[in-house]
């Protein structure tokens, strides 16, 4: 399989560092599922140079993962310990630091129009997570400021990612990046959802984490739209802490008695359509759509 070619430079760009204690420590992740690796390899796949790209990208994502955690005070990801669990919040800074400056030099060897466009993504990641930790500061009941979030935060690299694969093949870039920021979207819509349905075992950490950390995803915010003045306090003093039985059991039944879950699938479920209208006769990417809407963790 074409990804196993991805693993293998991986391995190499952790090899050149020279740093046992950086290829130990990053042998322990868990890899996940290459979204961005696979969709610029369904975009150019016969190019040379796309499972160079997709390697970068992954060690980005990884080492945007590792300061996630740090950020999140998460103890655990896709199923094991986090790094800052197992061995500190500055073992997972500096992992992540060396990761992602790797990959930067590396991109250094691509057209400057790669370079630049995937250098500019991690910026607006940046800047998204930044947005992330403040709107968690209080319940955030505003739509247009979570969507703007998510886009920075999670579609902005998928999207580019399909830019720079559609500029190495000789595609029309445009159309490919809207299919990535339309699937980019809708892949973090699903992961909140998920966060609310999914067992913990599945998700690898606890459900309703995210309200925990006081992240207000879509399904919140459309059930305070739906809420009476009353039931919006008991909402927004449910924020940021962790829930008792009834509390969660209050929070399901509301949800499940206004549709929320199902609407934000909708909503998915329409991001899905516009990624697949951008790009109508490339059956590999609607595959790749299918399996962002239909996973369960
Ligand atoms: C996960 O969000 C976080 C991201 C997708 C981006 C994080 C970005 C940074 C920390 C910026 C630093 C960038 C680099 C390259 C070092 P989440 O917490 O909602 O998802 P989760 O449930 O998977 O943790
Ligand atoms: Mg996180």
């Amino acid at each position: 399989m074409i990804l196993d070619h991805v693993e293998a430079i991986i391995d190499q760009l952790i090899a050149e560092i020279d740093f046992p204690q950086a290829s130990e420590l990053f042998s322990k992740l868990s890899g996940g599922k290459r979204l961005r690796a696979r969709l610029i390899l369904s975009i150019a796949p016969s190019h040379p140079d796309a499972p160079l790209l997709g390697a970068i990208v992954e060690l980005i994502h990884a080492a945007s993962l590792l300061h996630d955690d740090v950020i999140d005070e998460a103890m655990t990801r896709r199923g094991t310990p986090s790094v800052n669990a197992t061995h500190g919040s500055k073992m997972a800074i500096m992992l992540g630091d060396i990761l992602y400056s790797k990959a930067f030099s590396s991109l250094t060897s691509f057209d400057p129009l790669i370079a630049r466009s995937i250098a500019e993504s991690v910026t607006k990641l940046s800047v998204g997570e930044m947005m992330d930790v403040t709107m968690g500061e209080a319940f955030n009941s505003n739509r247009e400021s979570y969507l703007k979030m998510l886009y920075l935060k999670t579609a902005t690299l998928i999207e580019s990612c399909a830019y720079c694969a559609a500029l190495l093949e000789e595609k029309n870039p445009s159309s490919y990046a809207v299919y990535g920021k339309n699937l980019g979207l809708a892949f973090q819509i699903v992961d909140d959802i998920l966060d609310i349905t999914s067992n913990s075992v599945m998700l690898g950490k606890p459900a309703l984490n995210d309200f925990v950390e006081g992240k207000t995803t879509l399904p919140y915010i459309d059930l305070y739209d739906e809420l009476s003045k009353e039931d919006k306090e008991k909402l927004i003093s449910f924020h940021g802490r962790s829930l008792d039985a009834d509390e969660k059991e209050w929070l399901f039944s509301s949800m499940e008695k206004y549709g929320v879950i199902e609407k934000s699938y909708s909503y998915a479920q329409a991001l899905c359509d516009e990624a697949i209208l951008a790009l109508p006769d490339e059956n590999a990417l609607r595959a790749i759509i299918t399996t962002v809407i239909r996973r369960s963790y």
